[in-house]
């Protein structure tokens, strides 16, 4: 049997007996076409055990049995369920001083059912006992005024494009919440009503409910947030979703990799500049290639190694260094010929093949005249430097070899001599080194990156320590693939060498535009998304897979606001800094300025500046040098900033499906789970 069905509000208003202008106007206003006509269904079916709306089908399921013990958020499954479901829960207060009377009704009536067993000598029914005991138990609680007393229905509505479908996630659905012990029935020949109880209009058509304490209320609440605490790691930030900390151990992860996107001013660089602090408290070593100095007062701070990289700075790198090392199981001299064959095609620009083939030529036979060969023992000798390259160059017969050597020529007897062209005078010793390439030109950058990622990526691989390598504004790299090729061949070969590449950048057009881009983000387990610009958004939300209510906290964000991607869990995070840690580490001119003066002699301050608070006077944080145990001087923990609490920004929406997450790894340690603190581990329902 089919029933049509109107739904009221699509009923035009019937004519009622006023005056002749009043129903002239509503005459008029019956011909118009309103919102309603436009975005109501042409037709509505009701049948037995489904309603059909337009074309799309809704079936509505109510819960008619719950298990006795739960655990907290055990309607997860049902709120994560990969398909659109539309949960309604209705939960109805409960006047304690009525349930108490029933209560004592109750409980004497089994008592007597108990005490007549005992009198005629039966056994007790267990049953009985058991309810017995929890309406006592219970009466004690909402007498005490502990627990109050509600009524809840929990209602699902299932919405499929074709009845096949409908059947076939109705099943799933049945099936999931009778792996919970939860009893579901069809709200059959009740279709509309299970339909519009389902809608976001708090009407409980069905009234199908069930006795709750508030603990048992407690655990059924099934707003799952994610979560990203674990036991041991550094402090990231603030969980926006329950205020939780966001605390983790990047090496506890598949890789130690992580890529920064926001727009100029985001936040990038003072999040890194945290984690570094707060990562050298933990044994790590960092590695950080600045080309914005942007790390150098923390790095003094520190007691770091700040190393300028420029025409006239003392510190000078080869190129040609090679890692010295014998028993990496890696062909050491190939793999150095192909990262310098890049060097030399960002140097140089486009190259044909046949260019490309003499070069290869030119450096395999540059190592030969030093005698280093494939052989290890060789590797030990004095490297080779640009100019003997450049000479190899020269003394080739092939015509295209001229060319290329003038393109270096530059670089030992030009104007960019003092970059490339000298023996390596630099060592990485102190736990913390930073790179400053800020006095080299835009189009030197990306050398000097590719010179100085590659330097350490040689050096480090020779000792194996915990590391972070940050790189800093990385579009530089990505703007030629050959660099854009090596900081990817990083990423993916960080992890054997017990290396976290930390990728920032701002451009993530740039980034995202080549393929190289996507393999950097893919191959890190730490993506952190700060805000973004308009015209980035929508790459960045087909990359990761954003909901609209994400795309728009991205774009609406504060500075040091984001979203954080740990493996397969997400969360939205805000950034926060001790004030100690904040002067180290903010690049605000106003502040820096500010501090500035604050540095000066005490009476000159006073004259020009008024006084800074006490606790913004900065003070030298040593680090823990290599072999010397310094505990006194490590930093002191850090005390968690109070900021303005900002406005909530995620509301709860109805569950939908579940957009395609990345593959996840089983050593996940983080998981999405809700977090009922104040309840027990198992809650009796059967109350
Ligand atoms: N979480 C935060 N809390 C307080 N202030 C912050 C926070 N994040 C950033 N700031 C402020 O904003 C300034 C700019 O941030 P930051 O230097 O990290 O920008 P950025 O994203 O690295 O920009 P660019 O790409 O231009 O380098 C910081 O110097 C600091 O003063
Ligand atoms: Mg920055």
């Amino acid at each position: 049997m089919k029933l049509t069905f109107s739904l009221p509000f699509l009923k035009k208003p019937a004519p009622q007996t006023t005056s002749p202008v009043q129903q002239q106007a509503e005459q008029f206003a019956q011909g118009l076409t309103t919102v309603r006509d436009m975005i109501a269904p042409s037709a509505i079916e009701v049948d037995f055990d489904f309603i059909k709306i337009g074309s799309q089908y809704i079936r509505t399921f109510f819960v008619a049995g719950y298990p006795r013990f739960v655990t907290a958020n055990w309607l997860s499954p049902l709120i994560s369920f990969d398909h659109s479901l539309d949960v309604a829960m209705y939960i109805y207060p409960q006047e304690s001083r009525e349930i108490l009377d029933n209560l004592r009704r109750k409980v004497g009536e089994m008592e007597a059912t108990i005490q007549s067993d005992i009198k005629r000598g039966r056994v007790i029914d267990p049953s009985v006992q058991v309810a017995l005991e929890d309406a006592l138990e219970l009466q004690q609680q909402l007498a005490k005024g502990a627990e109050r007393f509600f009524q809840f229905g929990l209602y699902v509505s299932i919405p499929a494009p074709t009845l096949e479908e409908l059947n076939q996630v109705s099943k799933q659905v049945e099936s999931t919440l009778a792996s919970l012990l939860i009893i579901t029935k069809k709200a059959t020949l009740q279709m509309e009503d299970g339909f519009k109880t389902t809608l976001p209009m708090s009407k409980d058509k069905l009234l199908i409910t069930r006795n709750m304490d508030t603990t048992s209320l407690g655990t059924t609440f099934p707003f799952t947030t994610s979560e990203l605490t674990a036991n041991q790691g550094i402090l990231y930030g603030i969980n926006e979703h329950n205020d939780s900390l966001v605390i983790f151990d990047r090496f506890s992860l598949e890789n130690a990799n992580s890529v920064i996107f926001g727009k100029s001013g985001g936040g990038k660089s003072y999040l890194v500049k945290l984690e570094i602090l707060r990562s050298l408290m933990f044994d790590t070593e960092v590695i950080v290639i600045d080309p914005e100095n942007e790390y150098e007062e923390l790095c003094r701070a520190v007691n770091g190694e700040y190393i300028t990289f420029s025409f006239n700075a003392p510190a000078k790198i080869n190129p040609f260094d090679l890692s010295q090392l014998s028993d990496s199981g890696e062909n050491e001299l190939g793999l150095k010929v192909l990262s310098l064959h890049g060097l030399f095609r960002v140097v140089m620009g486009k190259l044909t093949p046949e260019e490309d083939a003499v070069l290869d030529r030119a450096i395999i036979l540059t190592y030969r005249q030093k005698g280093i060969t494939q052989e290890p023992q060789s590797q030990l000798k004095e490297p080779p430097l640009v100019e003997d390259l450049y000479k190899v160059l020269v003394g080739m017969e092939e015509t295209v070899a001229k060319g290329l050597s003038d393109r270096i020529e530059r670089f030992i007897k030009g104007s960019m001599v003092g970059i490339i062209d000298q023996h390596s005078n630099v060592n990485i010793k102190n736990p913390f080194t930073v790179f400053s390439i800020r006095d080299l030109a835009d189009e030197l950058r990306p050398i000097a990156m590719y010179v100085l990622l590659d330097f350490v990526w040689t050096k480090i691989r020779r000792d194996l320590k915990k590391r972070l390598l940050i790189v800093d504004e990385a579009w530089y790299l990505m703007k030629y693939p050959d660099s854009a090729n090596f900081l990817n061949s990083i990423a993916k070969r960080a992890r054997k060498y017990f290396l976290g590449l930390t990728t920032i950048t701002q451009d993530v057009e740039d980034f995202l535009a080549v393929d190289l881009g996507h393999s950097i983000v893919q191959n890190s387990s730490i993506q952190i998304l700060l805000k973004q610009s308009a015209a980035a958004i929508d790459k960045i939300a087909d990359l990761f897979y954003l909901s609209e209510g994400e795309k728009h906290l991205l774009l609406s964000a504060d500075v040091g606001e984001g979203l954080f991607f740990a493996g397969p869990a997400h969360v939205a995070v805000r950034i926060i800094a001790s004030p100690d840690e904040h002067l180290l580490i903010t690049t605000k001119p106003s502040e820096i300025l500010a501090r500035k003066k604050a540095k000066t002699p005490a009476a000159e301050r006073e004259e020009t500046q008024p006084q800074l608070p006490a606790q913004s006077t900065l003070t030298p944080i040593s680090l823990p040098q290599p072999q010397v145990e310094t505990h006194d001087e490590t930093p002191t923990p850090f005390q968690p900033v109070t900021q303005p609490r900002n406005q909530p920004i995620f509301t709860t929406v109805p569950v939908q499906e579940t957009a395609p997450s990345e593959p996840t790894s089983a050593s996940q340690p983080f998981k999405s789970t809700i977090e009922f603190r104040p309840v027990p581990p198992t809650t009796n329902l059967s109350k």
